[in-house]
């Protein structure tokens, strides 16, 4: 959640360049920040609560240097104010850490150290002082109050590492070395660098256009970071070196380039991410592509959030192309529930691959011998390494918090991965794989045309009016089209702050109607087939109690307009695409009524962009 990133190097303008690279991770956490510049005569912090713009202003004044370590925060442990941010120091100021994760044997080791100390010694609620604590006190017992050399402080640094529990991607400087950083990943993230410094983040988009090639360090591996070269062991203290890879973006991928927001580019993005997503993968051939690591009697799906709506789609497709049964669970749910079953493939569902439960769920999987596939935007991410095979959507990076394009492109590998199942158990024909395609090649220029259209914009200035001073909203959607009401709410909530509950319509008369009063915005996705006038029939349901719908319908749905106070209508395609159709609506109707409220959308309060802790 919390970002992290460390350079260490010749040239001075580390304080720019540190703060260059948590601009670039503030979507991680953005409720503090703080530097720490090592200087050979000692170290200098500075920290700020809330925003990144309010460290700017502190560290205006700031001496540089050559080596520093730097924090944008997501709270664990004690709320967001100035003495909670990182780095945190020791009471001597010998050493400062940055950490992302959670230190769990936090309430024992604290006990210890004011036992050795006294209670006075905290000045935060943090877990990760105490790692500064640790960290000093081992240095004391290996050399005093003199500067350690290399290898006293790698003694003192594994000595302090045995002493945690937990998840965590830790950076340290001690005083007196100025040339060096020490680094540990246990669980949580972490990437090394070279070029003409040394390089450490939690997150590979903050090194965007610093470094070419980054290495991903691996679970239990600690070691130093020099300014030319980097030397690891791993849990039992052997040496190692881990490779690198090339960076999968470049630096225009993630800025603005002229949009307002970043989720307003990425909603704006989704036709080149379905070609790009699509492109050389459907045909009867390349399908071939996708693979699965063998075929399954059961697929057990597992993700969160936005993933794991985009994963409830994916079992209409498996089931629907393949005839192999399939179940959705959330990754935190699935990680401590049942066995997967028999022959079962656990399919994993993750934009940023560092999403902590479902990594977990994934590698509880592995321990019970399931193979896994897993659906990832991040193809370096630690989900995409640990899983025995993945499928890339190729979205390119997504950096508003709320997840649009990257749904789109989880939805669409979850398509391909359906196709290839049913090519595998014989259900999709040669004939239907061409039509399923057909459609897809059209699918972008009709997303272009919705993109464009004055009818959506139209729809959108009425729809939006119905959530003025409202509290609460429903999504209503069945069989294909509930996904899509879930990820309506949930978008709606996390950018607007509105309380939004999505429903499958056949459940609103079994306690949800109830809630609806007058004026309460109800948005029906509806579709064509036997579920639209189910749809409809809810429709009336809500509007007869006050309600205010707004319909999400299909080109030439004539119907529609005598069920709504706002009709919205998208382009007709194939089916199985349509809700993705739908889906736009809903994402852009989100927007504009956060956008209404003032509304951060890009970096919404109390959440990160990657959820890398329990
Ligand atoms: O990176 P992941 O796809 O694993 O992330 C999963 C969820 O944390 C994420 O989709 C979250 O729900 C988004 N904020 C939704 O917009």
């Amino acid at each position: 959640m919390c970002g992290i990133i460390g350079i260490t190097g010749d040239k001075e303008g580390m304080v720019s360049r540190l703060m260059a690279g948590l601009t670039k991770m503030e979507y991680r956490g953005y409720d503090s920040a703080g530097v720490c510049i090592s200087h050979p005569e000692g170290l200098d912090v500075k920290r700020s609560e809330g925003v990144l713009d309010n460290l700017k202003e502190t560290v205006k004044d700031m001496k540089d240097g050559t080596c520093g370590i730097a924090h944008t925060r997501w709270a664990t442990h004690g709320p967001p104010t100035e003495e909670n941010a990182h780095p945190h120091c020791d009471p001597q100021f010998r050493v400062a850490v940055v950490h992302n994760g959670i230190i769990e044997n936090e309430v024992q080791l604290r006990q210890i150290l004011i036992e050795a100390n006294n209670n006075d010694c905290f000045k935060s609620e943090t877990d990760t002082e105490l790692v500064a604590h640790v960290l000093a006190q081992e240095l004391d017992a290996e050399c005093g109050d003199v500067v350690p050399d290399d290898e006293q402080l790698l003694a003192a640094w594994r000595r302090s590492l045995d002493r945690f529990d937990g998840s965590f991607s830790l950076a340290a400087v001690v005083k007196g070395r100025s040339d060096v950083i020490l680094v540990a990943r246990s669980f949580s993230p972490l990437i090394l660098a070279h070029n003409e410094a040394g390089f450490l983040a939690s997150d590979v988009s903050c090194l965007v256009g610093m470094v070419k090639e980054v290495c991903f360090i691996e679970d239990g591996d600690w070691g130093l970071l020099h300014k030319d070269r980097m030397e690891l062991f791993d849990s039992e203290g052997n040496p190692v070196s881990r490779k690198s890879t090339k960076l999968q973006w470049n630096e225009e991928d993630a800025e603005l380039g002229g949009w307002p927001t970043f989720m307003l580019k990425e909603i704006n993005e989704q036709p080149a991410v379905v070609r790009a997503c699509l492109q050389g993968r459907l045909s009867r051939e390349a399908l071939r592509g996708v693979k699965i690591p063998y075929k399954p009697d059961l697929v057990r799906i597992i993700a969160c959030g936005t993933a794991f709506h985009a994963g409830m789609m994916a079992r209409h497709y498996i089931e629907e192309l393949s005839g192999i049964p399939c179940i959705v669970d959330h990754a935190h749910e699935f990680r401590y529930g049942t066995p997967a079953g028999p022959k079962a493939l656990v399919l994993g569902v993750s934009q940023s691959g560092e999403t902590a439960d479902t990594l977990a769920g994934l590698m509880t999987a592995q321990e019970r011998g399931y193979p896994t596939l897993s659906i990832v935007n991040v193809e370096t991410s630690t989900i995409a390494r640990q899983s025995d095979a993945i499928l890339g959507i190729r979205a390119g990076p997504e950096i508003g918090v709320a997840s649009t394009k990257a749904f789109t492109g989880q939805v669409l590998g979850g398509l391909l991965v359906a196709l290839r199942l049913g090519r595998l158990t014989n259900k999709v024909h040669t004939e239907e794989l061409a039509v399923i395609s057909n459609a897809a090649r059209r699918f972008p220029n009709a997303m272009e045309r919705l993109l464009a259209s004055t009818q959506l914009e139209q729809g959108l200035k009425r729809a939006r009016r119905l959530f003025h001073d409202k509290n609460h909203a429903f999504f209503l959607g069945r069989n294909s089209s509930y996904p899509i009401a879930l990820e309506g709410a949930l978008k709606l909530k996390e950018i607007s702050y509105i309380h939004a509950e999505g429903y499958a319509g056949g459940e609103l008369k079994h306690g949800p109607l109830a809630l609806i009063e007058d004026g309460t915005p109800v948005v029906v996705i509806s579709s064509e087939g036997i579920i639209q006038q189910k749809l409809f029939g809810n429709a009336r349901e809500v509007s007869a109690r006050g309600a205010r719908v707004i319909m999400i319908a299909v080109e030439g749905d004539e119907e529609a307009a005598a069920h709504a106070d706002v009709v919205i209508t998208v382009p007709k395609t194939h089916p199985l695409l349509q809700p993705i159709m739908h889906n736009v609506v809903c994402q852009l109707l989100s927007y504009h009524v956060a956008m209404d409220r003032d509304c951060n959308v890009d970096r919404p309060r109390n959440l990160a962009k990657s959820v890398t802790v329990e």
